[in-house]
């Protein structure tokens, strides 16, 4: 999945044009920079990329996601739900932004499920946080109806989804806010870094303050003069990372075809065994392919699987045991979340790379799978 595979001469190049100015800070510096704005530059084409009207770039995906729940000013200590099926820095975000997490089953999508987000709907709710697991998208027809319903904004985690689309449409621009993380192991990378886009106005200025301490980002007076506009803190770009994703957004539909191309290979193969069943998708086009899922009958099956795929020299994923708030020691929570339980230990991940032998991964899954 990771980005930092295609790394090469445009990576280079764009970061070069950085250094040679010597200005790494996304704002001012305007004698210095000589015309250079890495940050502003990503930010117009990651725009541009996902059909949102702003995006603004951001020091990671967790800031992301804090900055989004920040920007939303939802009243101290209401409740946001989320799955209980992803990465802790979701929870850990709606925490730190004074919001009470309520965690929610998933179905065999992987991703929150919607039946599961109507009950948990209370008086107290304030947002619903949808996260689009592995790069596939949520039911975000069910979730944006139940949301509308009860009135309540969506923020959505994109984190692990960047160019991933649902009927046609990017991920992340459902919702009043869209979150990405472009972390060293995601689809694209720029070390750490992160955007969160919007089409509202109000609310790219709520993130856009928020994000740099309250600065509005004048361009007629200077930055040490100018009025702050609200509390905020500092989850701002660099011009490195700017530069990074510069490189990478280029080659991002290259990425995405041959993590395609990969899976789908080893899913053919696959799926001449009958005991397979795959991770449902509610927009297969649409996934950027980075893992492909599936499940064995019962749990016994899937470790014995996942045994035999060690043997053979293949490393499962671990997503399904990482991600799962039982497993979250940081995480308090009074649910058993029993059917996410049973739908992920039956589950078995591999995860796709833009550079992997498919062919002899996909023969020697189709030899275990004869073993059973
Ligand atoms: C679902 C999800 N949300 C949020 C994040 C946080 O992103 P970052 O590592 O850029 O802070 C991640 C990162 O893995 C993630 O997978």
């Amino acid at each position: 999945m990771p980005g930092r595979e295609v790394f090469g001469e445009e990576e280079i190049q764009q970061v070069a044009e950085v250094l040679k100015t010597g200005v790494l800070f996304r704002y001012g510096f305007e004698d210095q920079r000589k015309g250079v704005f890495k940050v502003v530059q990503f930010e117009k084409e990651f725009a541009a990329y996902t059909g949102s009207l702003y995006a603004l770039g951001v020091s990671s995906g967790t800031a992301a996601l804090k900055t989004a729940l920040k920007g939303l000013n939802l009243p101290e200590k209401t409740k946001v739900l989320t799955p209980c099926f992803t990465f802790v820095a979701t929870i850990e975000s709606i925490e730190e932004a004074g919001l009470i997490p309520v965690l929610c089953e998933i179905d065999e999508s992987l991703n929150i499920s919607v039946q599961d987000i109507e009950s948990q709907i209370d008086k107290q709710t304030s947002a619903v946080l949808p996260v689009h697991m592995m790069g596939s998208a949520c039911d975000m027809s069910g979730i944006m109806a139940a949301s509308n319903q009860f009135n309540l904004p969506v923020i959505e985690d994109a984190c692990q989804a960047t160019g991933a689309e649902y009927k046609g449409k990017k991920l992340g621009t459902f919702g009043k806010y869209g979150c990405f993380s472009f972390d060293y192991v995601k689809v694209l990378t720029t070390g750490e870094g992160g955007m969160v886009v919007t089409d509202d106005e109000d609310l790219y200025k709520q993130a856009d303050w928020y994000h740099d301490h309250g600065h509005p980002h004048r361009s007629d007076v200077a930055r040490g003069v100018e009025k702050r506009m609200r509390k905020g803190t500092n989850f701002r770009m660099n011009e490195m990372q700017g530069a990074l994703g510069l490189a990478q957004i280029e080659k991002l539909p290259s990425i995405i075809k041959n993590h395609k191309k990969n899976k789908a290979l080893i899913k053919q193969v696959l799926s001449r065994h009958d005991f397979i069943k795959f991770r449902k998708h509610y927009d297969e086009d649409g996934e950027i392919a980075t893992f492909l899922a599936f499940f064995l009958p019962d749990v016994k099956m899937a470790e014995r699987f996942k045994e035999k795929m060690k043997e053979n020299s293949i490393t499962p994923g671990i997503m399904n045991y990482w991600h799962f708030v039982a497993n979250i020691e940081s995480v308090q929570t009074n649910r058993q979340f029993e059917k996410s339980r049973e739908i992920l230990e039956r589950m078995v991940v591999i995860d796709i790379l833009i550079k992997m032998d498919a062919e002899k991964i996909a023969d020697t899954l189709d030899k275990i799978c004869k073993m059973f």
